[in-house]
C-alpha cells in the first residue's frame, strides 16, 4: 500500500531535490474538508522534494474542495478515499514493518479535531488517527477553521486532550478572523524536526542575528552588508535539534513564526532586548551571530539633513559591545561568537579569532574571512571554528555552517556541564 520510491516515475523525480532529512520516511497525509486543503498540492510536493513518500487519505468533506486526481498526481501514489475490505487504515498505519513513520493531518477540521480526541472513527481520515494515536507513530495536526469555530470551548479542550496524547499542534495563525492553517514551509520544518536528533532539547538558546543601523538624521542611517542568512540558520537549527529559541535580530529577513522573535533597529534596541532576555535567567547558551554596526553617530540630527549644506563631516563614536556586557553579567552562560576579518591568510585568521576568543571570554569563536566580497550577504561561507576543538570549513551553504556549529556548542556544553551548573 505504500508507495516505493522509484527512480524512473516521472511524479517522483523531484524527490530529495531541496534536502533528504525526509529520505526513506513514508509520511501518511490525511486531508480533512477545509478550504486550507487547497495548499495540499504545493505540501506534498515539498515533503517530497525533502525525501519523503507521501500518500494520502481524504475524508469525504475534503475531496469537494481538492480532487482527488489532483493528490494522487502530487504523491504519484493511489489516494484512500475510503476504507474497504483492504483495510487500508492498517496497511498505512498498522503495527508492522511498512507502517508509516509519521501522520501529518493538514488541513485538520474541528470536527476532525474533536472526533480523534474522543475516539470516534468514521471517516478514512479519522480511522487513521487513531491507529496512530494507539500505535505510538509520531502524529502532526494542522488546524484550519473559522477563528470561532476554532474558539469553540469544546475544540480548545479537544485540542489540549490531542496535546496532552502526545499530538504535535502546529499553528493555527490567526489572521482575518481565522485560524489559519500554517504555511507550507512551516509544516515542512515541523515535520523535518520529528526526524532530527533533538540533542539541544530542554536548553535554551538566544541568537542574534542581521544587521543593526544607526541614525543620521531621521531618514539616513549607518549599517553594514549582514544580510542575517547566518543568524537565522542557526536560530532555525537551535529550534530544529530541540533548543528553546529567541531571534533577536536587525534587517529584514524575519524568522518563521515558531521561532520567538525581537526584532530591532539600533544596536542600542539590541542590546537592551538581549540583556532583558537574559535578564530572566533562563538561559544557557547565547550565540551573537548579528553584525551591530560598530560605531553611530555622536549626536543623531533631529531634522533632515539639507543636501545643499554640501560636505558634511560625521563624528562617530563606538556602540555598547553587547558580548562583553554578556560576558560580565553572565558568566555561566556559554557565548558562541563570531569575527569577521579582512585577513587573506588562513593562519592570520585563526590567530586574530583565537586573540578575539580569549579577550571578550567567548566559549567558542567562529572566524570567517568577509574580504573579497565572501561571505557577508551571500548563502555561502568558509569558517573556522574554535570551540573544545578546531573546526576548519571549506566553502559551504550557512545552514550547513550552522550545523557544524551547533554541533560544537552541544559538545561544549556537554563537557562544560559541571563547572557551569
Ligand atoms: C467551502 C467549505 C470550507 C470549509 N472550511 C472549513 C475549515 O477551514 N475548517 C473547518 O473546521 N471546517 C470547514 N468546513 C466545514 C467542514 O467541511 C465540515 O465540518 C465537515 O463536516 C468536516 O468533515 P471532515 O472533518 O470529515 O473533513 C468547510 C466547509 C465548506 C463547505
Amino acid at each position: 500500500m505504500l508507495g516505493k520510491p522509484e527512480k524512473s516515475d516521472p511524479l517522483k523525480d523531484i524527490k530529495s531535490s531541496r534536502g533528504d532529512e525526509l529520505k526513506g520516511k513514508k509520511l501518511v497525509l490525511c486531508v480533512t474538508g477545509s478550504v486550507a486543503s487547497i495548499e495540499v498540492p504545493s505540501l506534498v510536493r515539498e515533503l517530497m522534494r525533502h525525501g519523503a513518500e507521501v500518500n494520502v487519505v481524504m475524508s469525504e468533506a475534503a475531496e469537494k474542495l481538492v480532487r482527488p486526481e489532483t493528490l494522487e498526481w502530487a504523491t504519484g501514489n493511489p489516494v484512500v478515499r475510503k476504507l474497504t475490505g483492504r483495510t487500508e487504515h492498517v496497511r498505512l498505519a498498522g503495527q508492522w514493518k511498512g507502517q508509516a513513520d509519521l501522520v501529518l493531518i493538514a488541513p485538520c477540521t474541528a470536527n476532525t479535531i474533536s472526533k480523534m480526541a474522543l475516539g470516534i472513527d468514521d471517516t478514512p481520515v479519522t480511522t487513521v488517527a487513531s491507529m496512530a494515536l494507539g500505535g505510538g507513530i509520531p502524529l502532526v495536526i494542522c488546524p484550519a477553521a473559522h477563528e470561532p469555530m476554532y474558539r469553540n470551548p469544546a475544540v480548545e479542550a479537544n485540542v489540549l486532550t490531542l496535546k496532552q496524547r502526545g499530538a504535535e499542534i502546529v499553528g493555527p495563525r490567526y489572521e482575518e478572523g481565522k485560524a489559519k492553517m500554517s504555511s507550507v514551509d512551516e509544516i515542512v520544518r515541523s515535520v523535518i524536526r520529528k526526524f532530527t536528533p533533538q540533542d539541544l532539547k530542554g536548553k535554551r538558546v538566544l541568537v542574534t542575528g542581521g544587521p543593526t543601523v544607526e541614525f543620521i538624521d531621521p531618514v539616513r542611517v549607518l549599517t553594514n552588508l549582514s544580510s542575517g542568512k547566518m543568524g537565522l540558520s542557526l536560530a532555525n537549527e537551535a529550534w530544529r535539534r530541540g533548543a528553546e529559541v529567541c531571534y533577536i535580530f536587525g534587517g529584514d529577513r524575519f524568522p518563521p513564526d515558531q521561532i520567538r522573535s525581537t526584532h530591532v533597529r539600533t544596536t542600542e534596541e539590541m542590546r537592551n532586548a538581549v540583556v532583558e532576555e537574559l535578564g530572566s535567567g533562563r538561559y544557557d547558551v547565547f550565540v551573537s551571530a548579528a553584525a551591530p554596526a560598530d560605531f553611530a553617530p555622536l549626536s543623531r540630527r533631529q531634522r533632515k539633513l539639507p543636501t545643499r549644506e554640501g560636505e558634511i563631516t560625521l563624528v562617530l563614536k563606538p556602540t555598547p559591545k553587547i558580548i562583553m556586557e554578556v560576558r560580565k553579567r553572565w558568566p555561566k552562560v556559554y557565548i558562541a561568537a563570531f569575527k569577521a576579518e579582512t585577513t587573506g591568510s588562513k593562519k592570520e585568521l585563526v590567530a586574530k579569532t583565537m586573540e578575539f576568543r580569549d579577550r571578550v571570554g567567548a566559549d567558542l569563536v567562529v572566524g570567517n574571512d568577509v574580504g573579497g566580497g565572501r561571505t557577508i550577504g551571500k548563502d555561502t561561507s568558509s569558517v573556522v571554528i574554535l570551540g573544545r576543538k578546531a573546526v576548519e570549513l571549506s566553502e559551504r551553504p550557512k545552514e550547513r555552517i550552522a550545523g557544524a556549529i551547533l554541533d560544537a556548542i552541544a559538545a561544549g556544553l556537554k563537557w562544560a556541564r559541571p563547572a557551569r551548573r
